[in-house]
């Protein structure tokens, strides 16, 4: 095991060595979070703590595998401009020793505390877990308080993600959780005073089907419903349903606080492009609930990602607000987003076919009066995305990383085409459909030469179409002022 300063000059060693080579990738994002040198995954500890935005992060800074995960820091004042902050945590102790793994903050006591896992491999190269507590002054410091919740009995190691909230004065906790007969569950917990958590079961799950692992889990109230969002692992494709390496979706219905239970309707996945994967929400000072996701999958073709050449992998999603409707969790790019928009390229009315040249940054909207039957919109002569309404599905095509091969994934949609939204971010790219009903997200590794954008549409609906060229300064990693050199 190494001791805290010794992990952070490593990092800060690895960030020196190499962040110009990730810098200078044509693939590397202009707005969205990426680990400035190594592997990003999950969001954690997602807050708006006095006024600042933090997003901390999984990361591994040694290499673009996974392994003893640190805690890296983004902090914003807008949710467009982001600096890369000190580490926040680093796997120096005996519960932490192999990853300080993902989790949640709150502010309480005029502190930000984080809950974590500790992911431990013990002498035998078993897996042990414990969820622990570090607290800060000041979102950019902390001090670890160790070990807070023991793993229960019913349950295997694979026992992580904590997430906690507050509900009528009360604190409660999930879990992520894999029961003793390999399933996938969320593990509830109660207590009065964030010191002492009972155990009050599983709020949901397991559920046939549905996998024997769910990871991630984050509950909460969104208009008068309560939500349990979790990642799941095992679940067999189903047509279009499931076709990513693992999966992330909601339920939604009642949470019994007392009993600890949750009532709640079927699973519904929350996003769907190739890419995404463990997001966390957290409500920040406005009252809006916030969801940002991992830009990745585990153990989804990691390894044939070209950035790796460049010794970086993965991003974050942009920040999204989610919303009900009729029963649907909407996920809409935040208002803050316009603040990218640097210049409008065009805006025109599109009858049947146009192909314009866009910059590698860029916000495009397609809107029209009704609805559109027919659309095909094609990126950088790499990505597709198609509507049928005859057919009712929407449909994203690329080859795939490894084989070339054309995969695709897809969602129904009967109602047609209303609005699309799409944020592209050189290797990055969220589609928001019909204002945030669906939502695909995907990186997209084209020929970085490449500026063609294609819309084609039939029928009799005009449709117009805007393009903005967004910024691409907003990831500020300085590291000079790190203490740790
Ligand atoms: C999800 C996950 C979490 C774990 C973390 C480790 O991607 O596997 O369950 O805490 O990543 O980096």
């Amino acid at each position: 095991m190494m001791n805290d300063k010794d992990l952070r000059q490593q990092a800060y060693q690895a960030v020196e060595k190499s962040l110009k080579t990730a810098q200078q990738d044509p693939y590397r994002q202009g707005f969205h979070m990426t680990p400035p040198v190594g592997l990003l995954n999950d969001p954690n500890g997602w807050i708006q703590w006095q006024g600042k935005y933090h997003m901390y992060f999984q990361w591994m800074p040694f290499h673009t595998g996974h392994g003893a995960k640190l805690w890296g820091h983004y902090s914003s004042d807008n949710l467009v401009d982001w600096k890369l902050e000190p580490i926040a945590l680093t796997p120096s102790d005996w519960f932490d020793k192999n990853g300080c793994y993902s989790g949640s903050s709150i502010d309480h006591d005029n502190k930000l505390k984080v809950f974590y896992t500790g992911n431990v491999r013990n002498d035998k190269g078993d897996r042990e877990t414990y969820q622990c507590l570090a607290e800060s002054d000041n979102g950019i410091d902390f001090i670890k308080k160790g070990v807070q919740v023991e793993l229960p009995e019913g349950y295997t190691a694979h026992f992580r993600d904590p997430k906690v909230w507050n509900h009528d004065g009360k604190w409660y906790m999930v879990i992520g959780a894999q029961t003793l007969e390999k399933e996938g569950t969320v593990a509830f917990f109660e207590s009065d005073n964030l010191e002492e958590w009972t155990h009050k079961g599983e709020l949901a799950g397991p559920v046939d089907g549905l996998g024997y692992m769910w990871e991630c889990p984050d509950a909460f109230q969104l208009d008068g419903k309560d939500v349990l969002i979790f990642s799941p692992q095992g679940v067999k494709a189903q047509g279009i349903d499931f076709n990513n390496q693992y999966q992330t979706g909601y339920v939604i219905g009642k949470i019994d606080y007392e009993n600890g239970k949750m009532e709640h309707g079927g699973f519904t996945e929350l996003d769907r492009g190739f890419e995404f994967y463990a997001p966390q929400s957290m409500v920040d000072e406005k009252g809006r609930r916030l969801l940002v996701g991992w830009m990745g999958v585990p153990d989804q073709g990691e390894e044939h990602h070209p950035t790796i050449k460049h010794h970086w992998i993965h991003n974050l999603t942009l920040p999204r607000e989610l919303r009900l409707e009729q029963g649907n969790l909407y996920q809409l790019p935040v208002e803050e987003m316009k603040q990218l928009r640097e210049e409008k390229l065009f805006e025109q009315a599109v009858g049947s076919e146009i192909s314009h040249d866009i910059a590698r940054t860029s916000e495009l909207i397609i809107e029209t009066e009704g609805s559109l039957d027919h659309l095909e919109l094609k990126l950088f002569d790499f990505l597709t995305m198609s509507y049928s309404k005859e057919e009712g599905y929407l449909t994203l095509e690329r080859p795939n990383l490894a084989s070339e091969e054309t995969e695709r994934r897809s969602c129904r949609l009967i109602e047609g085409v209303k609005h699309v939204q799409v944020f592209i971010d050189r290797s990055s790219v969220e589609i928001f459909i019909n204002k945030g009903k669906e939502v695909f997200t995907t990186r997209m590794f084209a020929d970085p030469e490449k500026r063609l954008l294609k819309v084609k549409q039939k029928g009799k609906e005009q449709l117009k179409l805007t393009a903005w060229k967004l910024k691409d300064n907003c990831i500020q990693q300085d590291i000079s002022n790190w203490y740790n050199k």
